[in-house]
């Protein structure tokens, strides 16, 4: 008897690496109670909801409370998935979170969120690759899985963007806000999972999106605070043109190394920072805007927790189901830029 055609190749299958997956076993995600309307902003900056809806795509974002961290942020999506996989805190194996907005610039805030989730058998990280994090920490998790390292990897995107950006700045203030979005990663026999992960940078470009005091380079001063160095500065135009031709490049690799076409993959999840980058992207890649999932208009750009509260989503509402193609694209500061291709 012939066997049935494959669907899709599986990179992740060769010698090595047979006989171990690694799945996301569950999702959560949190998103701060205030809502941040673009009539709100029409009150704080001279701008206007047509001209944010029209550019952007973003009806409202959600604003964390002052003595609400990105860690509690964290902690609270990764509790709820935590629940769902109805795993107990002592299960985790690692923490692994991708932030810009860390509590303090050390201990890492994955430290912060071990101690509030009592996850205290886990080692716990931080990683930073900007908007790209949730890719790049889902990818770190799933090496560690694969190696036999561990089993259970908890990978979070979280961030309390509401803290850098400059809210007299129209040019900024207007894209971003607050949200976690969380993974359980486990390894599932008998399941593909993340079938592969395309990531990249380029650092030529690192000065296009950027928070360039805070740091070694130009540690806090009253100057660097009197001119407004502390804030999230961003090239708008230069931003929109490298993220969609990644974003494009990106998928495009991903689809190639599992042999598959865009009209095999059920729902495409691109970082949700501008509904023209999202347009762009889709048509180059031949997406349907029945196949591309979108949240930007509830919730703005949450960088690292973006495509992880959209995941999440799609799945509560049903878009997805057991054994579908997912296409997650992303793009961020550094600059940097991953597409993954998961088997549901
Ligand atoms: N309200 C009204 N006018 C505005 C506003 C505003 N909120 N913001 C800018 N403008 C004005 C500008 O001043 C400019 O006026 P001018 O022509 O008189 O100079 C005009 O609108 C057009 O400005 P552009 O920059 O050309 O606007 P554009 O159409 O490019 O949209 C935007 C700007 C929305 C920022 C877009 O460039 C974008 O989305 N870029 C990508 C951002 C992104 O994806 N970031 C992801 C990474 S973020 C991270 O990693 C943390």
């Amino acid at each position: 008897m012939t066997p049935p055609p494959k669907k899709f190749k599986n990179p992740r299958l060769r010698p090595g690496f047979q006989g171990r997956s690694c799945s996301i076993a569950a999702l959560g995600s949190y998103l701060p109670r205030r809502v941040l309307t673009n009539a709100d902003l029409e009150k704080m900056v001279d701008t206007s909801n047509e001209w944010i809806l029209t550019r952007t795509g973003i009806k409202e974002r959600r604003i964390a409370a002052p003595e609400e961290h990105t860690s509690d942020l964290a902690a609270k999506a990764a509790l709820l998935a935590m629940q769902r996989a109805n795993l107990a805190p002592d299960q985790i194996d690692l923490i692994i979170l991708a932030t810009i907005t860390p509590d303090m610039p050390f201990p890492s805030t994955a430290c912060m969120v071990q101690k509030k989730i009592g996850a205290f058998r886990a080692a716990a990280f931080d990683i930073q690759a900007a908007c790209s994090g949730f890719l790049f920490a889902l990818e770190i998790g799933q090496h560690f899985i694969m190696a036999h390292t561990v089993d259970t990897v908890l990978v979070v995107g979280a961030e309390k963007l509401s803290t850098i950006v400059n809210w007299k700045d129209r040019n900024t203030c207007v894209l971003f806000g607050d949200g976690a979005g969380a993974a359980i990663l486990r390894n599932c026999p008998g399941s593909h999972g993340l079938l592969t992960t395309c990531l990249g940078s380029d650092g030529n470009k690192s000065d296009l999106i950027c928070m360039p005091a805070g740091g070694s380079k130009c540690p806090p001063s009253a100057h660097s605070l009197a001119s407004g160095m502390h804030y999230l500065h961003m090239d708008g135009r230069e931003t929109f043109k490298s993220a969609v031709n990644a974003m494009h490049m990106a998928a495009r690799d991903a689809l190639r190394r599992c042999d598959l076409d865009i009209s095999q993959i059920k729902c495409v999840i691109p970082h949700q920072a501008n509904r023209r980058i999202i347009d762009a992207v889709s048509e180059r890649l031949g997406a349907t805007p029945a196949q591309v999932f979108t949240n930007l208009e509830k919730y703005g750009n949450t960088s690292a927790a973006s495509v992880a509260i959209a995941l999440d989503e799609a799945v509560q509402l049903g878009r997805i189901h057991k054994g579908d193609l997912i296409l997650l694209i992303v793009f961020g500061a550094g600059l940097t830029w991953a597409a993954a291709v998961i088997e549901w």
